[in-house]
C-alpha cells in the first residue's frame, strides 16, 4: 500500500489559536481529519505527526524512508534554518514535498530562504491549510 508520511514542526501544534491572521482559525487536528479523508479515498496511508523538536523530526524522516512512504512536511522555523532536516531528507531518500500555509516570500526576509527547497520535490505555501490537500495531490504520482 502507498503511504504517506505528514511531519509538521514547531508550534504547528497551536494553529487555530497561533496568529490567526496569518494562519487561520483552522487546527491541525482539522487538518489531520480532512488529510485522513482524501488518503482513504485515494487508498494511501496516512502518518500525522507534529513535533516542536528537531531531533524527532530528523527521526521520523528517517523512518518514512525506511518505510517508502513520501513526505508532506511543514518544518515551520526549522525550514530556514536546519541542515539536519536537509540532511535527513537527502538521507532518507524520500520523495519530500515542503508545505506551509503562508505565503513565506510575502513575509520577513528571513522567511525566504529554505534549507529544505532544494531536496524536496516542489514547495506549495500560502493556501492556508489547502496547502495540505494540494501537497498531498501534487505527491501522488510521485509515490513509491
Ligand atoms: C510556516 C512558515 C514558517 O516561516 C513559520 O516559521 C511557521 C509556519 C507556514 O506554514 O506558513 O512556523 O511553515
Amino acid at each position: 500500500m502507498k503511504s504517506v508520511y505528514v511531519l509538521n514542526g514547531p508550534n504547528l501544534n497551536l494553529l487555530g489559536t497561533r496568529e490567526p491572521a496569518t494562519y487561520g482559525m483552522v487546527t491541525l487536528a482539522d487538518i489531520e481529519a480532512s488529510l485522513k479523508a482524501k488518503a482513504k479515498a485515494a487508498g494511501v496511508a496516512l502518518t500525522f505527526r507534529q513535533s516542536n523538536h528537531e531531533g524527532e523530526l530528523v527521526d521520523w524522516i528517517q523512518e518514512a524512508g525506511r518505510a517508502g512512504a513520501g513526505i508532506l512536511l511543514n518544518a515551520g522555523a526549522y525550514t530556514h534554518t536546519s541542515i539536519a532536516l536537509h540532511d535527513a531528507i537527502r538521507g532518507s531518500g524520500a520523495v519530500v514535498v515542503e508545505l506551509h500555509l503562508s505565503n513565506v516570500f510575502a513575509r520577513e526576509p528571513f522567511r525566504h530562504h529554505s534549507t529544505l527547497s532544494a531536496v524536496a520535490k516542489g514547495v506549495i505555501c500560502g493556501f492556508g491549510a489547502a496547502s495540505y490537500t494540494l501537497a498531498f495531490d501534487a505527491i501522488l504520482p510521485h509515490l513509491p
